[in-house]
């Protein structure tokens, strides 16, 4: 019964470190992927093919990319890295590595054996319980039910693109430069392509919850349409962002129930929470009795997005870990593990660690 795992999709290489201004050495990226790919984590953004004149910070993505396909992971699990861009050019300097190390990287894998089944998950000891329409996974794969590899670490890591638009014209224009219809069309191709090589896309909506330009009051029946239209150009996931973190328990309620109405899956929706008013865990709650069994998070609380200003990081891994571990739910983390992970990029980074339950887990 997987109803009771909640993935989490880690972004932190990406969304956790966009926003940092003091050029940060590949090395430590690269480390910080791995250390987390070791941490239980099964999913984590690992850089982006956006404009480097936009995003300094993500400009040397490729190196990324280059050594997630080169080198297994250090991990007893397949690991999925995603990619964040923005329009065909980010398409094309995705391609242009992923298609060259892909016949070195056959070379290297060796064909992955059959996978175990899945033990039983424990239940949840709350009302949670049940409240998950999502059917078992079967052997394989995870909470979306897509297949996501055999359980050897010598398989190959799985890739996936992320796209990403904005509920708002004006956080649209600020983050990218054109109009919400205009990333609509600009995704047209990725998408197209994405579906020949077989490469899953998820698709983020930002200020699902608030703009930092038109305001708190976002209609949520825009966001709704915007996931529909995603979906329908054929989206495998939409996460729904927070950017703001001005969402509130009884706003991201209204969203969720304007997604249903919709006709949106709860299988299809991931929940991406910024934590800049203390609001992300009380919100991640309502996500989960509302049945959502995906949510973004970024190790130490890392994070911000450039183009939303006064906003903070994500929520952190290790307090969201925590949370639904209280809850019964099992996530595959080792929240000793990752909340060393967090401490040491924040050491890395000089930044104070933001993770409330990764620093308390330290000091027990
Ligand atoms: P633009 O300036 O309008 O682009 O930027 P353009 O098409 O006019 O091209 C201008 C130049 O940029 C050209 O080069 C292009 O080749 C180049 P030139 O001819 O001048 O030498 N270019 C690129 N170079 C590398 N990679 C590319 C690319 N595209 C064009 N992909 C653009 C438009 C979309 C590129 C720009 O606005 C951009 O990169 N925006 C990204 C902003 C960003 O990364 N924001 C943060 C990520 S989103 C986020 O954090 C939110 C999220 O976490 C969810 C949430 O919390 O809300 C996901
Ligand atoms: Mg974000």
């Amino acid at each position: 019964n997987r109803a009771d795992y909640v993935r989490i999709v880690e972004v932190g290489p990406r969304d956790g470190l966009q926003n940092e201004k003091q050029t940060i050495p590949v090395a430590t990226k690269i480390e910080l992927v791995e250390r987390l790919a070791q941490t239980g984590l099964k999913t984590i953004e690992a850089g982006s093919f956006v404009s480097p004149k936009w995003v300094p910070q993500m400009a040397n993505s490729s190196e990324i990319l280059e050594h997630v396909l080169r080198t297994p992971p250090r991990a007893p699990h397949p690991i999925t890295y995603q990619f964040l861009l923005p329009n065909a050019k980010g398409l094309d300097n995705f391609l242009s590595v992923w298609q060259s190390q892909s016949s070195a990287k056959r070379d290297t894998y060796p064909t992955p054996p059959p996978s175990p089944s899945n033990s039983q998950e424990p239940t949840l000891n709350t009302s949670f319980q049940g409240s998950n329409p999502t059917p078992s996974a079967p052997s394989g794969a995870d909470a979306t039910g897509k297949d996501r590899g055999s359980t050897s670490s010598e398989t190959a890591p799985e890739i996936e693109l992320s796209i990403f638009t904005a509920a708002t014209e004006t956080f649209t224009q600020k983050n990218t430069n054109c109009s919400i219809a205009e990333s609509l069309k600009r995704f047209e191709p990725i998408m197209s392509r994405a579906k020949e090589l077989d490469l899953n896309v998820r698709a983020y909506i930002s200020v699902a919850l608030g703009c930092p330009y038109e305001g708190p009051n976002v209609d949520p029946h825009k966001v709704a349409e915007l996931a529909v239209s995603l979906l329908e150009m054929g989206a495998d996931e939409i996460s729904v962002a927070d950017t703001t973190g001005m969402g509130t328990a009884p706003k991201t309620a209204e969203l969720l129930k304007t997604l249903s109405a919709a006709g949106v899956e709860k299988s299809d929706i991931a929940l991406h929470f910024h934590d800049t008013y203390g609001q992300a865990l009380v919100n991640s709650v309502v996500g989960l009795e509302h049945g959502i069994r995906t949510f973004d998070a970024a190790v130490g609380g890392l994070g911000g997005c450039p183009f939303s200003p006064g906003a903070t990081g994500n929520v952190a891994t290790e307090d969201l870990v925590h949370l639904f571990h209280s809850l019964g739910a099992k996530t595959g983390v080792n929240i000793e593990k990752l909340s060393e992970v967090g401490e040491w990029i924040s050491q890395e980074l000089g930044r104070t660690n933001e993770s409330r339950a990764g620093k308390a887990t330290l000091a027990q």
